[in-house]
């Protein structure tokens, strides 16, 4: 027999608006019921419902990525890219990368002025920072593995953008912040743009975006790639510097890859492969860390973050020699996450002081930015999962809305290697496995993650921040498989994160000062962040008991159907 329960913890609920209620929800235990993490409340109802209606959890992750490109514009599109990693209950195993392309009209040296100097404004912001979307023919790939037709998964999007949701105090914020880069960007205004500020409960109506979305209903992949959408989006691209093409767009093609599986402690963890780091890394740093028995030491300790630390170092340190698009390079993966590569690599780990950075690769200097992607985490009552990972790059990706199509493009060109050694946004260096060439996918540290225990799904992980994320996947599962952190504790409690250069060890604010103090003892750099990622995660057990936590740094919800 069955028995349902259902636990909610509603952290707040308001009602500005007499269209919609933002219940944010931030842990909910159900068993054997759908359950939905992401980045939106009303982006995880939108797919909860679904499963509801008889849908499974890819229904459910098409609906909830529709209805986040409305309600989260910073992250949440349909003209971005993302990598997807589902695990079925019949065992099945598969990833569908719909990263964005660089267009035909792009080189290796097309953001470096007559003097070889490169200019990060370019690859940053504006149009000619747009890698071919990927989103919308990603969701169509997706659904195969669906029940429901995509006329109805589109719907709630559809609505959200017509009649319109109240905004949260974060998203007023963040809107408020970017009014003088939408005007900068854009030629006429955009829906984001108003005389006086945005407030907590304001209604945000986007009609273009609805009526984009009606196209794609109608027409399908197609509405979106050929015929007026596309038309939207290259007259876009001759507003300004823009290069993508109606033949770009019509040529785009989602890759389905075997995912990256590998054994940790017993589990198997299914990642995702190239043309994201992220699986390769997250790889290395779980292998590197057991080879010092990790599970001896105590969360954010002086020694388990040192191990940690110094994996991470030698992880990054690879990530930019040798990765990069694998249909475009010698894709060294198997060598990297072998175990005798790794224990030589894991040779020069001193336990009493920091390895210099100098010492695992070639130095290149370096700054460092901010943060913007989106993820989410299913799971349905027959055993299904599924963890996608999305992004535009930066806040609200180039800052370019669509005219007439009221969509956000994103601004994933900065995520190649714009010149050897000069860092991307998130300060992260590479060489030519990461140079532009056309039709070739940016290297991504997005890492949608489901780990196996039992050919089950146990866990179901992801989180936006550039390339904080593959370290703060990393520390969910170890928090969780070595530590044995309650959901909420792994996913909440104060993180840290290391990429080799720059050389500092980035800690969260309530990070715990004896540790800080003992690893500058060490010659460890630090530095203060106020947050880290937005992890959503799924911790299943054996008898289907779920627990789903939404990260407490943003607006982040959980809705069980
Ligand atoms: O693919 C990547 O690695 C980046 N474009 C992700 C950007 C990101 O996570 C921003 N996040 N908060």
């Amino acid at each position: 027999m069955k028995k349902y329960f259902v636990l909610l913890i509603v952290l707040y609920n308001f009602t500005f608006a007499q269209f919609t209620d933002i219940n944010i929800v931030k842990e909910i235990h159900a068993q054997k019921k759908g359950l939905v993490v992401s980045a939106h409340p009303l982006a995880s109802e939108a797919g909860a419902k679904f499963m509801k209606m008889g849908g499974n959890a890819y229904d459910a992750v098409i609906a909830t990525q529709y209805a986040l490109a409305v309600v989260y514009p910073q992250a949440g599109n349909i003209a971005g890219g993302g990598f997807l990693v589902g695990v079925k209950n019949n065992g099945e195993k598969f990833t569908i990368d719909f990263r964005e392309t660089a267009p035909e009209k792009s080189s290796k040296d097309m953001y470096l002025d007559q003097k070889g100097n490169p200019n990060t404004d370019l690859s940053q912001n504006g149009r000619l920072a747009v890698g071919v979307p990927g989103s919308i023919a990603g969701f169509f790939a997706t659904l195969k593995y669906a029940k429901l037709p995509m006329e109805k998964l589109i719907q709630p999007a559809i609505d959200l953008a017509e009649k319109g949701f109240s905004i949260t105090q974060r998203e007023a914020n963040l809107l408020n912040s970017q009014m003088q880069n939408f005007s900068n960007h854009n030629k006429t205004r955009t829906v984001f743009q108003r005389s006086t500020p945005w407030k907590q409960g304001d209604l945000l109506i986007q009609k273009d975006l609805a009526e984009t979305l009606k196209v794609i209903q109608k027409n399908g992949a197609k509405g979106f790639y050929e015929g007026k959408i596309a038309q939207l989006i290259v007259n876009e691209m001759k507003r300004g510097n823009g290069i993508i093409t109606l033949n770009d767009l019509k040529n785009y093609k989602v890759v389905e890859r075997k995912p990256l599986t590998f054994n940790y402690k017993g589990n198997e963890i299914v990642a995702m492969p190239l043309p994201s780091s992220g699986g390769i890394l997250l790889a290395q740093m779980l292998q590197m860390s057991a080879f010092e028995k990790i599970e001896k030491y105590q969360q954010n300790s002086t020694g388990a973050v040192q191990v940690m630390v110094e994996a991470e170092r030698r992880s990054f340190a690879d990530r930019a020699e040798y990765m990069g698009d694998p249909d475009f390079i010698n894709d060294k993966t198997q060598m990297l996450i072998s175990e005798d590569y790794l224990k030589n690599r894991w040779k020069s780990y001193n336990n009493l002081k920091a390895t210099p950075s100098s010492e695992v690769g070639k130095i290149i200097p370096q700054p460092k930015e901010s943060t913007e992607t989106t993820h989410i985490s299913i799971i349905d009552k027959e055993g299904n999962a599924v963890a996608v990972t999305t992004t535009l790059n930066g806040l609200y990706g180039s800052k370019v809305v669509v005219t007439d199509g009221g969509f956000l493009l994103n601004n994933e060109m900065d995520d190649f290697s714009i010149k050897p050694g000069v860092p991307n946004m998130f300060g992260a260096v590479g060489g030519d496995a990461n140079s532009i060439k056309p039709g070739k996918r940016m290297l991504s540290s997005m890492t949608p993650t489901i780990v196996m225990k039992n050919n089950k799904p146990f866990l179901i992980v992801g989180t936006p921040g550039g390339t904080t994320i593959p370290t703060s996947v990393y520390q969910a599962i170890v928090n969780i498989l070595d530590f044995k952190l309650s959901p909420n504790m792994a996913v909440n409690l104060p993180k840290f994160h290391h990429q080799w250069l720059p050389e500092s060890v980035m800690v969260e604010k309530n990070f715990p000062e004896t540790t800080i103090s003992d690893l500058q003892k060490m010659n460890y750099k630090i530095e203060r962040v106020t947050q880290i990622g937005r992890t959503e995660l799924i911790l299943v057990d054996e008898n289907g008991n779920a627990i789903a936590v939404a990260d407490g740094r943003g607006d982040d919800s959980v809705a069980v159907e």
